[in-house]
């Protein structure tokens, strides 16, 4: 998260003779969008941890856990996270500008993931631990999918 695009719209406000209010408002806008999607991605974040957790056995398997974690997900990725990207948001994020260029494909990989977290939603609800395990890594590798092709690295 960082706020220096609405500082510097901010300063150069204050230096320049003239102050555009509409760039100020695009630009704070633009800081809402980022909020917005870095704080669903966390949300996702939170939701998958102990499943994964579960998953690799670092945490013992807890059914009831797991349903209410798959739910949980699920209902994240009903958000379309997408509305969190207008065009050119990606300065200062770890967010990589091709997005935009290939925007269908971005669509689709998110898309990817809201299938396979209605699909781990579906099959927790069975409580058989082998699928369950079996699914979460198929809606894992949708979150790893898109931050290869389109999230900076560290
Ligand atoms: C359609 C593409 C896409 C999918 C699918 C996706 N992410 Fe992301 N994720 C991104 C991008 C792009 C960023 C960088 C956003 C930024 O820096 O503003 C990001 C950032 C994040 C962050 C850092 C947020 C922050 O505060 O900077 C976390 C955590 C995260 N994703 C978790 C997940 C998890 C967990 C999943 C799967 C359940 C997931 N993401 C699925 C594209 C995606």
């Amino acid at each position: 998260m960082n706020k220096r695009t609405i500082k510097f719209s901010l300063v150069s406000c204050l230096i320049g003779s003239l102050c555009y209010g509409s760039a100020l408002i695009a630009s704070e806008s633009t800081q809402g969008a980022i909020d917005f999607r870095e704080s669903v991605m966390t949300t996702f974040k939170w939701y998958l941890q102990p499943m994964g957790a579960m998953t690799k056995g670092d945490m013992p398997f807890d059914a009831t856990l797991f349903k209410s974690r798959a739910e949980g997900l699920a209902n994240a990725t009903r958000l379309d996270v997408t509305e969190g990207f207008p065009l050119g948001s990606a300065e200062d994020t770890e967010a990589q500008p091709k997005i935009w260029d290939d925007w269908d494909d971005f669509k689709l990989k998110y898309e990817a993931l809201q299938k396979e977290a209605t699909e781990l939603q579906r099959v927790a609800s069975s409580g058989d631990e082998a699928a369950m395990k079996a699914q979460f890594g198929k809606t894992a590798k949708t979150c790893g999918g898109c931050h290869k092709e389109y999230r900076k690295k560290k």
